[in-house]
């Protein structure tokens, strides 16, 4: 598979009006990308990129779990090369499994982070045929390889982005299309706002998923903890587990 240049490429980023999605947007023109479709569910929330960045930012009402918003978004973004599954949700910090409301969450969490991303990549995998192949990258999560305490349902969530990221690399590599999985630890955003632990800023982020994907690494580690728990994972999936398990039960009893 080829290695993608992020100079040149057009892009679609979904969530992309705020976190890790605008900061996406920000880095791939900064970089050179031609074109960036940024994907929001209120496109007047993209206002200040189109006033930055003029016709190379596109503004796409995408809501995810919309499939009218999906079909458009492909038949408008036809000259796609790269698409970029980043919007996501996350329920309540804290909310155990066992909670009345888990249910509902994880309902949401993975309409959002596991249905949307599979009804876009199945929508752009046409486009990004025609033009050659290009790529798509799955923001999942750290939390995707081992259940976070703190985020129990997300976790699943994002383990089932995980899974289907290796479902496309499969089901793509026919038409050419490289296909990576993003696996962060905590980023300094809205989502993690509550998560008591150090973060990495969008900014930072977004420029190590870009120099991960040019590098053609399938799976990203952007920030020092994902490394880590990366590294830990690939070593020793069970020790990860009981770390991960009693760092939550030590802040608890802290
Ligand atoms: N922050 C972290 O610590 C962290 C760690 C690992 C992975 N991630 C992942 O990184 C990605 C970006 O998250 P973030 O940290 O940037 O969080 P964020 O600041 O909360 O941004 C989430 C984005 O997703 C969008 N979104 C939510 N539901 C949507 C839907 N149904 N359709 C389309 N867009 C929707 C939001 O749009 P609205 O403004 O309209 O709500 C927003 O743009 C997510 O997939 C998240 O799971 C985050």
């Amino acid at each position: 598979m080829s290695v993608e240049k992020i100079a040149g490429s057009v892009a679609v980023v979904s969530g992309a009006n705020r976190g890790i999605g605008r900061a996406l947007v920000e880095e791939l023109l900064t970089a050179g990308a031609s074109k960036v479709y940024a994907g929001a569910r209120n496109p007047d929330s993209l206002d200040d990129l189109r006033e930055t960045w003029g016709s190379r930012v596109v503004a796409l009402k995408l809501d995810v779990t919309e499939p009218e918003d999906v079909g458009r978004a492909a038949t408008s973004a036809a000259d796609a090369t790269i698409l970029f599954n980043n919007a996501g949700v996350a329920g309540t910090v804290g909310t155990s499994i066992t909670d009345p409301d888990a249910l509902a969450h994880a309902r949401h969490e993975m309409e959002v982070n596991y249905f949307g991303v599979l009804a876009l990549s199945s929508a752009f995998a046409p486009v990004l045929a025609r033009n050659g192949g290009g790529a798509v990258v799955n923001v999942a999560s750290v939390a995707g390889l081992v259940n976070f305490p703190l985020f129990q349902t997300y976790s699943a969530s994002k383990a089932a982005v995980h899974s289907v990221t290796q479902a496309l690399r499969t089901g793509l590599s026919s038409q050419g299309t490289f296909v990576a999985g993003v696996y962060p630890g905590p980023v300094d955003t809205e989502m993690a706002r509550d998560v008591p632990m150090e973060k990495t800023s969008a900014r930072d982020v977004a420029r190590a998923i870009l120099r991960s994907l040019e590098a053609g690494e399938e799976e990203i580690f952007p920030d020092p903890v994902s490394q880590q728990m990366g590294a830990m994972f690939l070593e020793d999936p069970k020790g990860l587990e009981q770390a991960t398990a009693a760092m939550a039960a030590g802040e608890e009893a802290a």
